[in-house]
């Protein structure tokens, strides 16, 4: 059991007198973690360490970021090969072409891409790039979706109280912040997911008003919400015979869940989409692929996409350098993440069940999360504002670390397997869960 966390709690205070909450971006604060975040010293493998010399299974992996687990030895090494060429040239050099040709390569809708640096410059610029393309302003959002702190996105995304939620047709509209304008929100649509029936009466609602619809192909900021059977594909079709763009927004699920993203692993051709997260296994990046025609409106004069550190040196060797590790010998790094996953899934499910405890597990091969509820699924947003006991879960993840296992304290996100995680790290986190959830 771990006890001693005084160096943590230290360096919380000095961190509060010099950054807002103590943190760089809050949802890693004190409003979530208590009494305060741990302080990390260095990750290795699928573990980290922290600065009273704690160690932790990493089921959090820097949200999602690292695919292949921390101080990946042919990482450092990539990250070596570009610090010895210079990291940055804001000019054209072949590693972008390469690894433009290798996305092309494995993403099933890939004809032609521009890479960014992170998830949030991704879909700021997809939608441009939609609206840019269709001469049309609005786009249809899903309630409890995220993606990223864009303006236009910046609604219903946070869990809020059932009754504030307005019915499934009209849903109530809340901005997640302050500094917004009205304006910035004007032409972003509500809609509930997993329901195609609503999509389409927003179609009929806003006929040829509306540039594109966009997706994560599974919600992952609400923990875990898988499609129902048949909606993403139902989506693809609505959208197509409406002429409006499919966004799938692959940042959480790219180079995850199949080499192509979700979009391989659910056979769907989105018309553009976006990536960032597990693609540079730890470093920022981000990117939009999409069909020819449509990327082609990134053209000088056309729709306007910048960056200094648009594909630098260093993210470049990096994201090859990933794509190898992860593809090489029949992908089996991505198998790897599968059945990491799904054993640990399988172990909490039977957790939960010989325990008697009111919960669920949802998920399969790399993400999963869990939910203290009496219901047998959670299907969107509505279902986890009314229905999740979120409290209770913080209260699980905290009895976690105190067992060496860091994974979210936010039901809203999802737990991660990393190519580094061994059966021995899978038999630490079910003992430690099952642990956890006697104490509860
Ligand atoms: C689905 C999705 N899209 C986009 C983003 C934004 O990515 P970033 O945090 O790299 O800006 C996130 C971040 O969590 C995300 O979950």
């Amino acid at each position: 059991m771990i006890s001693k966390t005084e160096k943590s709690q230290k360096l919380y205070e000095r961190a509060r007198r010099v950054l807002v909450e103590g943190v760089n971006s809050p949802s890693r604060g004190g409003e979530f973690y208590k009494p305060g975040p741990i302080f990390i010293d260095h990750g290795q493998g699928g573990k980290v360490y922290d600065v009273d010399g704690n160690a932790y299974i990493d089921l959090m992996l820097g949200f999602s970021a690292l695919v292949l687990g921390h101080a990946h030895p042919e990482i450092i090494a990539a990250l070596e090969r570009a610090g010895n060429k210079g990291t940055h040239y804001a000019a054209a050099a072949e590693i972008e072409v390469k690894v433009a040709e290798r996305m092309c390569e494995l993403i099933p809708s890939a004809e032609k891409v521009r890479f960014a640096n992170s998830g949030t410059e991704a879909t700021m610029a997809a939608i441009r790039l939609a609206r840019g393309y269709t001469g049309r302003k609005k786009f249809i959002k899903f309630e409890g979706q995220y993606h990223g702190w864009y303006d236009a996105f910046l609604v219903n995304c946070h869990a809020r109280p059932a009754y504030t939620l307005g019915t499934r047709k009209d849903p109530v509209s809340i901005p997640d912040s302050s500094g917004l304008t009205s304006a910035s929100l004007a032409d972003t649509i509500m809609a509930p997911w997993n329901d195609i029936d609503i999509v389409e009466e927003k179609i009929r609602q806003y006929k040829g008003q509306i540039a594109a619809v966009i997706t994560e192909p599974i919600m992952s900021n609400i923990g875990f919400i898988p499609p129902r059977p048949g909606y993403l594909k139902d989506l693809r079709q609505i959208t197509s015979e409406n002429d409006i763009l499919l966004i799938m927004d692959e940042v959480v699920t790219g180079f995850r869940y199949a080499p192509g993203g979700c979009q391989e692993y659910f056979d769907i051709l989105p018309d553009i989409s976006t990536f960032g997260k597990a693609m540079g296994a730890g470093i920022p990046i981000g990117a939009v692929v999409g069909k020819d025609d449509i990327m082609q409106a990134f053209s000088w004069g056309q729709v306007l996409h910048y960056g200094t550190f648009n594909a630098t040196r260093l993210a470049m060797e990096i994201v090859d350098t990933n794509i190898d590790v992860l593809t090489r010998d029949g992908n089996a790094g991505i198998q790897h993440l599968h059945a990491i996953g799904d054993t640990l899934i399988a172990g909490l499910k039977e957790i939960f069940e010989r325990r008697g405890v009111p919960g669920i597990v949802q998920g399969f091969g790399p993400m999963f999360q869990l939910y203290f509820t009496q219901k047998e699924s959670i299907e969107d947003f509505r279902d986890y504002c009314s229905e999740v006991d979120t409290d209770k879960y913080s209260r699980f993840a905290h009895e976690l670390f105190k067992r060496g296992v860091y994974s979210t304290v936010s039901n809203g996100l999802h737990s991660i397997a990393c190519m580094a995680h061994t059966d021995e790290d899978v038999a630490g986190v079910l003992n430690a869960a099952d642990d956890a959830l006697a104490s509860l």
